[in-house]
């Protein structure tokens, strides 16, 4: 064997750098496999590594021993075994998070992401196919194209993987028959087509058997194009396409280890730099030159795209993390509200109005879905009108930042035009997406200066603007009590204005019902209006059950600090049920009203307010009066 493999099982970055050193003269194609739960995948990688004889012979000899004891029908050796590394994984037989392996041979050196496929598991399959090159999307000869196949190739196509090519395993079980080869693939070209997937390579093999892995298999004399081993080593890769396009780079890091260097660092996302180059920094629009290419290796006299390097500026100007450096005569857009695709990953669904972090590039950013345009049903390709987006969703949505954000179509630069959204009370990641482009009314409306400010309206009324938010429960006393304060804070000479629930769900909110999303909306509006009402320099009072942390957290952050007062009414439910004022509780139990909150709808109790009424020990008049001591001392 004269160019030995080394396959690693764990991805420590020492590891793939010592790793990659020694082949970094070879290409490197790296490819997602991606199929359903019984398609054979495991198997197939396995065999691919297997064939290749590429594996640790004490890895081989721990794998035979292993299949001994799980019990393979007759197999010698479990392939499946050789890449379903975790435990957990052999014993639900699924595999269920992205495994990066490495190996090579004498033509390239591959890194494959073995995505799961399991329906739930979308997130992994973004992730891993993020970055790759190709994909081999594996089909059971016996099943052909099936939900699965049109989901991954869909995804495969949305993240911008260029290269396709359709794993046709199992041949062995249909007697290798052409007839069975051909119908897929024309049933798949069929679906490819209404995609805009161009081109892809169809292989027929069998992972099991290793016909046409590593070899041309003389059991198909019919099928006359590569073997998958052939197809992978050769498949031409346009890894200078990011080269082509203008120099960008996210700053990741500054680095000034003394005050005689200041250095912004990161990955080089497109093009190539000099010293001597000017540059353009974003969003602010600076410019400079470089001066300095550094490197733990010394300087350079140039980098290109996918170097990570730190950069010196000519000029001492603001850069800091997030920021974009560019080539100065073609520097990206710069802009606060798009349209993209979006991916939901969650099993919570995506609320149109609910603000998430937004991360994109070195950048993380609040972000709300202004408007999900549709949803796109993977299976018939048409386009689904939808309110929320559940587990697996994809939508084509607007969104909304809450700051200008420098960026590229996914299209043309994935590294600033991907992103992902993060829920911000579990920071768990509950989407990804992709712009398409910015909205023109990005560019076009502009805060406008008014004159007669926030603080001239508060001053000729004598008084400091407040939010008094109150929420609770149905029949928690929310109202009652709040329209008790507005009357002692009126009689005290104040300027002050109730929003109420069922008022407001009259006139501005009557297109909403009470859906989590209707909720989220109804929430967000009102949040606005009071912000303007404060603006004008009221004391607001609102009323509304408001359930959700997230968006009582969002209407604090519209308000100044202070300003936003979170009262809470607190009640317990056995209480509001059985006061039940408006008959609504007896109902929702008759089960003739739906979503209704301590029912069959949560409420999040708030949880550090800043001010907690417990009704079962005050009367209304007495939380009334807390509530406007609290507010003028
Ligand atoms: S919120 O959840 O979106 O904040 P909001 O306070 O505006 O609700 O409206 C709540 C009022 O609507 C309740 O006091 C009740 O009178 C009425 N209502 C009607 N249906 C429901 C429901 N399913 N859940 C809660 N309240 C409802």
């Amino acid at each position: 064997m004269n160019d030995p493999i080394y396959q690693t099982d764990d991805l420590i970055a020492q590891d793939i750098d010592a790793y990659l050193d020694r082949h970094r003269h070879k290409t490197m194609l790296r490819f997602i496999t991606c199929g359903s739960v019984d398609d054979g995948k495991s198997t197939l990688i396995g065999r691919l590594l297997y064939d290749s004889k590429l594996i640790f012979e004490d890895h081989l000899a721990a794998l035979e021993a292993d299949s001994k004891r799980v019990g393979t029908q007759g197999q010698e050796i479990d392939f499946a075994l050789l890449v379903d590394g975790l435990a957990a994984e052999r014993e639900q037989g699924i595999t269920i998070d992205v495994a990066y392996r490495f190996f090579a041979t004498e033509k390239r050196k591959f890194i494959v992401a073995d995505t799961p496929g399991h329906e739930q598991y979308t997130r992994n399959m973004v992730t891993g196919a993020s970055t790759a090159d190709l994909a081999v999307i594996l089909i059971d000869a016996r099943k052909g194209v099936l939900t699965q196949t049109r989901r991954h190739s869909y995804l495969a196509h949305l993240v911008g993987i260029r290269h396709l090519v359709l794993a046709i395993n199992k041949m062995d079980l249909v007697d290798y028959d052409q007839a069975v080869f051909e119908r897929i693939v024309a049933d798949y070209r069929h679906f490819a087509d209404r995609i805009g997937i161009g081109p892809f390579t169809a292989i027929p093999l069998s992972g099991l058997r290793g016909d046409n892995i590593t070899r041309r298999s003389d059991a198909m004399p019919w099928y006359a194009g590569p073997a998958l081993l052939e197809h992978l080593e050769t498949v031409n890769l346009d890894a200078d396409r990011m080269q082509e396009h203008p120099f960008r780079l996210a700053v990741q890091w500054v680095n000034r280890p003394n005050l005689d260097f200041r250095g912004f660092s990161g990955q080089i996302a497109s093009g190539w730099v000099r010293p001597g180059d000017a540059v353009r920094v974003l969003p602010g629009g600076q410019t400079s030159t470089v001066t300095r290419i550094v490197t733990f290796d010394g300087d350079l006299d140039e980098a290109r795209a996918g170097q990570s390097v730190t950069l010196t500026l000519a000029d001492e100007i603001d850069c800091s993390r997030g920021q974009v450096i560019a080539r100065a005569d073609q520097p990206p857009e710069v802009a606060d509200q798009f349209e993209t695709t979006l991916v939901w990953m969650a099993g919570e669904p995506m609320l149109p109005g609910r603000p998430y972090l937004l991360k994109l590039a070195t950048n993380v950013v609040t972000a709300t879905v202004t408007d999900l345009k549709y949803q796109i049903n993977v299976n018939t390709l048409t386009h689904e009108a939808a309110k929320t987006l559940g587990l697996n969703g994809i939508g084509v949505c607007n969104l909304s930042l809450d700051r200008a954000l420098p960026f590229e179509p996914y299209t043309d630069n994935p590294d600033l035009g991907g992103f992902v959204l993060i829920d911000r009370l579990t920071s768990a990641t509950v989407g990804a997406g992709m712009i398409h482009f910015a909205l023109r009314r990005s560019h076009n409306i502009h805060w406008q200066a008014i004159e007669v400010n926030r603080a001239a309206h508060a001053a000729l009324k004598h008084q400091q603007p407040r939010l008094l938010w109150f929420t609770g429960l149905s029949g928690s006393g929310k109202s009652t009590i709040a329209n008790l304060v507005e009357k002692k804070l009126h009689a005290l000479g104040r300027h002050t204005f109730l929003l109420d629930g069922d008022n407001v769900r009259h006139g501005l909110n009557r297109d909403l019902g009470f859906t989590e999303a209707d909720r989220v909306e109804n929430i967000r509006r009102v949040g606005e209006v009071a912000r303007l009402m404060t603006d004008a320099g009221l004391i607001v009072l609102t009323a509304f059950i408001s359930p959700f942390r997230s968006e009582r957290r969002m209407v604090r952050q519209l308000l100044p600090d202070g300003e936003f007062i979170e009262i809470f009414i607190d009640t317990p439910l056995e209480v509001a049920e059985a006061r039940d004022p408006k008959g609504l509780y007896r109902k929702a139990r008759a089960g003739m009203l739906k979503n209704f909150t301590g029912i069959d709808s949560p409420y999040e109790a708030p949880e550090e307010p800043e001010i907690r009424i417990d009704t079962t020990r005050l009367s209304a008049e007495e939380a009334a009066e807390i509530i406007v001591q609290a507010m003028t001392t």
